[in-house]
This record gives structure tokens, C-alpha cells and sequence, in this order.
């Protein structure tokens, strides 16, 4: 290539990229894909590594250019960058309009309403184009230098597009770190054992002064741009609605869902919406920014103090308070694992009063060091259990005291076990009582035992009544027992007999699956039957026996020993064996080479009359087949009973192969024939 030649491609080159980069990090809406991406940056990596004179600030190639420095520079903004005045309910919302219009001489006026974004703020100067100068908000006045990292963030422009602009402008816009990025993040640095940083804003705003733009880079902070500072040498519009869609045009990143609204009804309407819906977006937002649209009436109103009068947040019920954490309970869940919740000071949330909160796990609350007496911020989104965000350790006093697991469980005074490698600490006793109602609960649902006419109350009451102390007392139970419960006809107690009896029967995988044998779902339970035939050749298998089975890892196969090793687990066992609950692989359950399914995947939707839905999936699985829960693409068939719901009109739509129920039980019978796709 001639040097014109090179000028010229490198040029072509950065203006696609540059588009690209636009349609990607911007818009959300990209026409190429990564790939197609990386081998234009690389051709004009290769160019202007050829031709190093030609490389300007604004070649993408430039984004991640600088050394790391010694500080940043202060910068001295050129127009203050204001605060907001707060409203927190309807009627200082009210209050706020109705002195804005009584300022304007009663003028009606337009309102653009924004989400206020939870980050940081900073201003952004382009000259001639080019991106020259972005800075932090600081304390209003002056903030700091931190173009270097603000340059490697995707979403911010490094030249302008589109004609004419202005010689000199500044943008003003909120960097945020947006929420899937920041659990991805922490997800990876828990993996390589590194506390996991607390909250995204302040994550984001440590990223954007990092001494090292590389580290900035590193993080997937964006931005979006809710003002103009200033502009000279050129026109502007003349409200902020066209402001901001003005500043869209130039490339920038503006928020699609800032709206006007004409009356304060609107405003309501939108402030409501988003209240409900705040916690479906990937950036954190604490309320609205109600802006009067017309840029000379804001003029007009000015400004008092740091607070512009022309503008108000429209604070979202707080999420997050600060309360003392009382004390520090244990509750032992199903699979005998010790949740540590904190027990608080009733603290009312975004209006619920808020008395317990999840801790997650022991090494979580030291990573945290939450200590009992501890001021913590407590924090309440959207559906989820209140959690503990972290102590306010300026408000200690000394006398607060660390956490310390239990050395037993709290309930049944048993030793418990952290195995090694996991963060959560176990009763393994089954007896236990805490952790035996929620295994009784499992034993007889519909994966595990399926005992019909079995619910809830009835176990809970059976319990109580000291009728069960293991999982295999229940087929021990005599009516006249049952009969003793509170309100119990005799109609009832010979259904849940006949119920118990029938369970029997259950293939042996989900006999498994119902011993609650911790890391052992319906899936491995079926992968164990499938490789040693019987429970007795499981109970008695060694951890490297197990472990050399497919589908089972090491944790599973010391889970399952550790579980058979315990003397009153084995004696659940056999006194099952006793009672005549299936011990053996039904035939065909062995891996003795594919069934006829093999290979194939099957979804039943409806109720069957011969059979339950689960005993269907049994069969299926026993010859061979894979059983799913949501019709696809790789579904095999369809298996259709009464009252199907909306996976019949999915398989239609996917041109699926639906079976009823008598073409269904000739499948089980061997017809394998009338899939369609098999051939004799
Ligand atoms: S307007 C007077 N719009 O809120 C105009 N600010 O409390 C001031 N913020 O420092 C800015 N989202 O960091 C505006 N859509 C938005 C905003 C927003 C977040 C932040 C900004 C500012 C603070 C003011």
C-alpha cells in the first residue's frame, strides 16, 4: 500500500470501528459480530503500527493507551456541577411544582423525568471532536483528572459524529457498574478465594480511579449522559428533551427510557412504573429526576445554594437501613445445613418492618466481618429475603463479638460437619428433628416417594404427634394411629395407607433421591441405580467406587459415603428394606447397554389415567429415554394427557411429535415404531 494508500484505509478503518463500537456499546444493536469486530481493530493495529505518525487520541486503538500515574490531576470545572433536592412522596413533589410554576408566573410547562442512576457523576469536554478531557464531579467545584480511564470505557465516545458541533462542549453523565457485571465479577473473585466487593457504585467509582487506566479497563463500567455543561462555538437546542436527543445523535449514550411528561399525573404514572420495575435493570437507580424541559424557563428559575430549582429526584422508598444486628440464629434446612440469619433490630425498609435477614454462610460473615452488636446496613430488592449488606464499622464500640459456628447442632445437640471445600456447615444427623420435617416434606413429594394424600399438615402433624422419628417409620404408621390425629376420618386414613402402600413400588432412583442424601438429586440418584443395581451395592460402595462412576464427582461420592456411614442412616435402610420398599434396579434399569429410548428426550404435559405424570417419566427413563420439563428443539415427543397446558401449542409451534396416552403406553410396550424419524 502507498503511504496515501494506508492514510486512507486507516481512516475507513477507525470510522467503522468507531460505527461499530457506536452500535455495540451504545445503541445495544450491533451489525457484526466479535469476531468480525477483532479482525478490523487488528488490521488497524497492524496499519498503525506500520505508520506509528498517524495515530491520533481518538483511534480506537487508544482507548486502553496510557501508563499507569501518579495521581490525578485536579480539575477546576468550568460551571459547577450542581446537586438535586429531594422529594420523598406525593406531595413534596407536589410542593416542588407548584413553587416552579409560581416562579414562571404560572406558566405550564413540559417535564422530562429521568431514572436517577446510583453512580458517579462526571463531566466530559470535547474539543474539535475529540474526547480531551473527562473529569470527576469531586465536591462540586473541582474534581479530578481521570480522563485516562474514562477514555476505556466502550460507551463513551472518543470522537463525535454528525455536523455541525459545536468547537467546545462539555457532557455531563453518570458512570455506572452495571449489575451483571459486578456478580460476574465478584463470581470470579470468589473463585480465586478474593473477598467479593460490596456494592457497585462504590466498586465503580474505585474503578474510575484506578492509578492504572488497564485496571479500569478490566471492569465493564458504561455511562449515561443526562446533561450539557456547556457549549461554545456552535448551536444547541433549546430544551433538555431535545438536548438529550441531541446528544444521542452525537454517539452518546443517553437513557432510552428518560420520557416527557406534560402534567404531573404522567409523572406519577412513571415514578409508580418504575418503582415495580426498577429491580429488572442491570444498573442501580434510587429514584426519578423530574427536569422542567424548557432550557430558558430553567434559566429563569436558577439556582440556590448547589440545587437547581428547575429540577427534583423523586426519591424510590429506600431499599437500604441501618439497624443493630441483636444476635446471630441458626435454622438447619432440609439437608441439615446451618443457615445463619441475623436477628435485628425491627427496622422499617421501603415501608416493611424488617426483623431477620439472611447471612449466607459462615465465611461470608467473616469475609464481611459482621460481628453480634454490629450497626449494619440492611438491604430489601425487590422479592428476595432482606439481606445484611455489611457493618458500619465507624459505629463500633469494642464490645461487638465475632461469630463463631457451632460446634453442634442447635437443635438436636449433634456434632456437625464443614466438609472441606464448602462454605456451608452440616447436621448429618437424619434424626435431627429440624432438619427431619423438611426431609419427611421430601421423602413424600412427587420426585421422591409420591405418596398420595400425603401433604404438608399431615406430616407435620404425624411428626408432632411423635408417630414418625425417621423417614421409615412412615411405613410403620397403623390407622389407628393415624386415627388418633386431630380430625382424621377413616376415609382419609385408608387413603394415605393406600397412598404409603403404593409407594412401595417406586422405582428405586427416586427412593434414593428421597434419603435426602446431600449433592444427590433425581439425576445422580438415577446415574448410582443405573451403575450398581441395587441400594444395598451403594450403601456398601467405597468413595472411589462412586467416584468412578460417570456423572459423579468427587463431592458426590464423599457426600454419599459420608451419608451411609452413619449408623442411623444405614438403619433407615433397612428397616425400608423391611417394610418392603423397593431395594433393586427394576430390569432393565441397569446399564446393560441403551434401552430403546436411548438417546431420545421426551416431555409429559397433563394428567395420564393409567399412571401419575412421575411414574410415566420413570418409565420413560428406565427404558433408556431423557425426560425434560419445557418442550425444544431436541424434544423427541410429547407425551399429551387431559388439560394440557401451553407445551402442547409449544411442541405445535416446534412441529414436536405429540403422543396421547394409548400411543404412549404402546411406546412403553416396545412400539418404538411410531416415533416418527425411527426406522425398523
Ligand atoms: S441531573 C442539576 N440527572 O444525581 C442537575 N443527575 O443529586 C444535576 N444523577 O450528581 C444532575 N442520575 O450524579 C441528573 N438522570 C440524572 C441523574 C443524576 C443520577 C446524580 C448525579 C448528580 C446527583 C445529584
Amino acid at each position: 500500500m502507498s503511504n496515501v494508500e494506508t492514510a486512507l484505509r486507516i481512516a475507513k478503518l477507525r470510522e467503522e470501528i468507531n460505527h461499530h463500537n457506536h452500535r455495540y456499546h451504545v445503541l445495544d444493536d450491533p451489525l457484526i459480530s466479535d469476531a468480525q469486530y477483532d479482525v478490523l481493530m487488528q488490521e488497524l493495529r497492524t496499519l498503525e503500527a506500520e505508520r506509528p505518525e498517524l495515530v491520533t487520541s481518538d483511534s480506537p486503538t487508544q482507548r486502553v493507551g496510557a501508563t499507569p500515574q501518579q495521581g490525578f490531576a485536579e480539575v477546576v470545572h468550568p460551571l459547577p456541577m450542581l446537586s438535586l433536592g429531594n422529594a420523598f412522596d406525593t406531595d413534596e413533589l407536589y410542593a416542588w411544582h407548584q413553587r416552579a410554576q409560581e416562579l414562571l408566573d404560572g406558566a405550564t410547562f413540559d417535564m422530562v423525568c429521568e431514572l436517577k442512576i446510583d453512580g458517579l457523576a462526571v463531566a466530559l469536554t470535547y474539543e474539535d471532536r475529540r474526547l480531551v478531557r473527562g473529569a470527576t464531579r469531586g465536591n462540586g467545584t473541582s474534581g479530578e483528572d481521570v480522563t485516562a480511564n474514562l477514555r476505556t470505557i466502550r460507551s463513551i465516545p472518543l470522537a463525535v459524529i454528525g455536523d455541525p458541533v459545536p468547537q467546545r462542549f462539555e457532557v455531563r453523565g453518570e458512570v455506572f457498574f452495571p449489575k451483571s457485571g459486578f456478580d460476574r465479577m465478584n463470581d470470579e473473585r470468589v473463585a480465586q478465594g478474593e473477598p467479593p466487593y460490596a456494592n457497585p457504585r462504590n466498586t465503580a467509582a474505585g474503578s474510575l480511579r484506578q492509578l492504572d487506566p488497564r485496571m479500569t479497563a478490566s471492569r465493564p463500567l458504561d455511562i449515561f449522559v443526562y446533561a450539557l455543561g456547556y457549549a461554545e462555538g456552535g448551536d444547541t437546542p433549546d430544551t433538555h428533551w431535545k438536548t438529550l436527543q441531541w446528544m444521542k445523535d452525537l454517539g452518546f449514550k443517553t437513557n432510552p427510557v428518560n420520557a416527557v411528561c406534560h402534567t404531573l399525573e404522567e409523572v406519577e404514572a412513571y415514578y409508580r412504573k418504575w418503582v415495580e420495575e426498577k429491580e429488572a435493570l442491570d444498573y442501580g437507580v434510587d429514584g426519578v429526576v423530574v427536569k422542567v424541559d424548557p432550557l430558558s424557563y430553567q434559566r429563569h428559575m436558577g439556582i440556590v445554594g448547589r440545587e437547581p430549582r428547575w429540577a427534583i429526584a423523586y426519591k424510590f422508598p429506600s431499599t437500604q437501613e441501618i439497624t443493630r444486628l441483636n444476635d446471630i440464629g441458626i435454622n438447619v434446612g432440609r439437608t441439615g445445613s446451618l443457615n445463619p440469619y441475623a436477628i435485628l433490630e425491627p427496622v422499617n425498609v421501603g415501608g416493611v418492618t424488617v426483623k431477620m435477614a439472611t447471612l449466607h454462610n459462615e465465611d461470608d460473615i467473616r469475609r464481611k466481618d459482621i460481628r453480634k452488636g454490629d450497626w449494619v446496613t440492611v438491604e430489601r430488592a425487590g422479592e428476595v429475603i432482606p439481606r445484611v449488606v455489611a457493618p458500619v464499622v465507624a459505629r463500633r464500640t469494642g464490645k461487638e463479638r465475632k461469630f463463631r459456628m457451632p460446634k453442634r447442632c442447635p437443635v438436636c445437640r449433634e456434632p456437625v460437619v464443614r466438609p472441606p471445600g464448602e462454605a456451608m456447615t452440616y447436621c448429618v444427623n437424619s434424626r435431627c428433628p429440624a432438619q427431619f420435617a423438611r426431609l419427611l416434606m421430601h421423602f413424600v413429594g412427587r420426585e421422591a416417594m409420591d405418596v398420595e394424600g400425603m401433604g404438608e399438615k399431615l406430616a407435620l402433624s404425624m411428626l408432632e404427634a411423635g408417630l414418625v422419628a425417621d423417614i421409615s417409620d412412615l411405613y410403620y404408621v397403623t390407622r389407628d394411629q393415624l386415627l388418633s390425629l386431630d380430625r382424621m376420618a377413616d376415609k382419609s386414613a385408608d387413603n394415605i395407607l393406600k397412598g404409603v402402600e403404593q409407594s412401595k413400588g417406586r422405582p428405586l432412583p427416586n427412593v434414593i433421591f428421597g434419603l435426602g442424601i446431600r449433592h444427590v438429586g433425581i439425576e445422580t440418584a438415577d446415574a448410582l441405580v443405573r451403575h450398581f443395581g441395587s441400594l444395598k451395592r451403594i450403601v456398601t460402595a467405597s468413595e472411589e467406587e462412586l467416584a468412578a462412576v460417570p456423572g459423579i464427582g468427587p463431592k458426590i461420592a464423599e457426600s454419599v459415603t459420608a451419608h451411609f456411614q452413619r449408623e442411623s442412616n444405614k438403619g433407615v435402610v433397612e428397616k425400608l428394606r423391611r417394610a418392603g420398599v423397593r431395594m433393586e434396579a427394576e430390569a432393565g434399569a441397569r446399564d446393560a447397554g441403551p434401552g430403546p429410548l436411548d438417546g431420545m428426550r421426551f416431555v409429559v404435559t397433563g394428567r395420564l389415567s393409567s399412571m401419575s405424570r412421575s411414574e410415566a417419566e420413570g418409565r420413560i427413563k428406565e427404558m433408556g429415554g431423557a425426560v425434560g420439563s419445557s418442550v425444544s428443539k431436541k424434544t423427541t415427543a410429547l407425551i399429551v394427557g387431559e388439560d394440557p397446558g401451553s407445551k402442547a401449542d409449544q411442541a405445535a409451534s416446534l412441529g414436536t411429535q405429540t403422543l396421547d396416552e394409548e400411543q404412549f403406553i404402546k411406546l412403553l410396550e416396545g412400539d418404538t415404531l411410531l416415533l416418527k424419524g425411527t426406522e425398523g
